[in-house]
């Protein structure tokens, strides 16, 4: 076995093989034969791709076997079998990761949580909602929306995304800034350990400090330790005025200056603040051909959300804010949602662009934290690096096409990318470690909320001292001592 991005990376001689005998006890201990995609004992090729096959196209495993378990007692079922028999597995959500996490490297058996997908309860007083891992984003904040309430997390991916996989990869999405991260949200885990264990941590506290919170370990821990097979979420109450402002702006200094005003005025309602780039902006434009919410060009967008609720009230305020920081000239030009349509295809020009941009072939993604002074810097530096070394131009000689960033300003968190018209080691090498040490040096984070996944595995030590790393290494080794759960991965 080879694997395509990492010729060197060697299969672990101590997993075994699936075999037909293995396939039979699969069969039988998930019941239907739809809940086994079986490529060892007959073709399944077509329908084994999507699995192997990451979002951005740049990695590929070579899974034989997919199962695709209907309850938590399943999952430990085959779970257990598998560290039984060392076989390694890779737990799969929505499949939208940005690292190469969730597809096998090798043959690792995919367990799907696809077929996890019961809302279990809601509670309407406390916000409380349990659901399966398997549960896809966007139906369970459309389920909120007809409660009045609103799921704390959402993103570009939330129509494929399942909650199983937001936890595993600690996501961070659009509204950090207002409602928080997963860690501090998610209330409580049910997982499945390797030995087939089954850790019920799904509790709807919000305070209960009896010792080591050992949910946190799931969350954003990437599928290396156990399958999340449950999560409780605190959700808020869903806002009654929603607003939307889209601005053009002529540096970053006044974006940063926008970004402070807007905290100043609009403090309590601020929902979200986005940075995009004009030439993210450029390629969504390109690439859905839609028409650009202002008249001319502009080096910086920004998208600002309120969410409050009074709408009269919000208005004015956001209205005040718009006029305080076009007078100052802090922003050249801007553009408020008049209705929820508005509102809707204006944030397609922000969450647009991971698709956009993806169009060409590649997309080198580097999703950083950075002291926010400095976020921009590198997009600079990065395509003044690219640009000296002839990496980058408009014809089709030069690999790679643009660099461009964006991200959650609010949570100083640049999405640094580089889109190609194909995956190429010369672009690679050009940017790695180079990057990670741009941001080792400002103290920033090589990872600020996709993960680390394969992409990243190499570069933990830019983030974490050897003692965290050790640390980490003995935790896995405690809750996977055969090493069955997403190897090859970070750790
Ligand atoms: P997968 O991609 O299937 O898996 C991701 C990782 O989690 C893998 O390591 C996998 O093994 C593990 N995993 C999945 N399910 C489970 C489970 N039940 N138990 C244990 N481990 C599991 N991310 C952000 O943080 N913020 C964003 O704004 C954002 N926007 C995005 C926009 C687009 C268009 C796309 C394509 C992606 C975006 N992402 C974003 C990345 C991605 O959507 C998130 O990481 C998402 O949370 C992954 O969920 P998933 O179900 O697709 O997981
Ligand atoms: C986003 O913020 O749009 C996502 O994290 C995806 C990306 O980085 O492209
Ligand atoms: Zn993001």
């Amino acid at each position: 076995y080879t694997t395509d991005m990492y010729p060197s990376l060697k299969r672990d001689p101590r997993f075994s093989d699936v075999t037909p005998e293995h396939i039979q006890f699969f069969k039988s201990a998930l019941g239907e034969d739809a809940a086994v995609i079986d490529g060892v004992t007959k073709d399944a090729s077509d329908d084994l791709e999507a699995f192997n096959t990451d979002w951005m196209r740049k990695y590929r495993g070579h899974a034989k076997l997919v199962l695709r378990p209907k309850s938590t007692e399943e999952v430990s079922r085959v779970l257990k079998y598998c560290n039984d028999n060392k076989l390694a597995v890779v737990p799969q959500g929505g499949n939208s990761g940005l690292v190469g996490g969730s597809v096998p490297v090798f043959d690792e058996i995919v367990i799907s949580l696809s077929r996890m997908n019961k809302i279990r309860s809601f509670d309407d007083i406390s916000g409380i909602l349990v659901v399966d891992g398997g549960v896809i984003l966007e139906v369970a904040d459309n389920y909120l929306a007809e409660h009045s309430h609103l799921f704390p997390l959402d993103l570009g991916a939330k129509g494929s995304a399942q909650i199983g996989g937001n936890v595993a990869t600690n996501a961070g999405g659009l509204r950090l800034l207002r409602y928080g991260s997963l860690h501090g949200n998610v209330l409580g885990v049910e997982a499945v350990l390797p030995d087939g264990t089954i850790v019920d941590d799904l509790g709807t506290l919000r305070k209960n400090n009896t010792g080591y919170d050992l949910k946190q370990l799931f969350i954003g821990g990437e599928g290396t330790i156990g399958i999340i097979t449950g999560v409780s979420v605190v959700c808020p109450q869903r806002s009654k005025a929603v607003n939307v402002a889209y601005f053009g702006l002529p540096s970053f200094e006044n974006v940063q200056k926008a970004y402070k005003e807007a905290k100043v005025q609009l403090g309590e309602i601020l929902s979200a603040f986005e940075l995009m780039d004009a030439r993210s902006q450029g390629f969504v434009h390109q690439i859905t051909g839609n028409k650009r919410p202002l008249e001319g060009d502009h080096p910086f967008y920004c998208l600002i959300e309120t969410s409050g609720s009074n709408t009269e009230h919000d208005s004015e305020k956001l209205e005040k804010f718009l006029e305080y920081v076009m007078s100052e000239e802090i922003v050249s030009d801007g553009v408020l949602a008049q209705d929820e349509t508005q509102a809707k295809s204006l944030w397609a020009w922000r969450e647009g662009i991971t698709e956009a941009i993806g169009h060409f072939g590649g997309t080198y993604k580097y999703d950083l934290s950075i002291p926010i002074q400095e976020l921009y810097q590198l997009v600079e530096d990065t395509r003044e690096r690219l640009n000296s070394k002839g990496l980058v131009g408009d014809d089709d000689s030069f690999p790679a096409i643009d660099v461009v960033g964006y991200g959650h300003m609010g949570d100083s968190n640049l999405h640094l990318n580089v889109p190609v018209r194909k995956y190429t080691k010369e672009v690679e090498e050009a940017i790695e470690p180079w990057v990670y040490e741009w941001i080792q040096k400002r103290r920033g984070s090589i990872s600020a909320e996709h993960g680390l996944g394969i992409a990243k595995k190499k570069y933990i030590g830019y983030s974490r001292s050897e003692t965290m790393i050790k640390l980490m290494k003995q935790i896995k080794n405690l809750y996977d001592p055969n090493g069955i759960m997403n190897p090859y991965k970070y750790i």
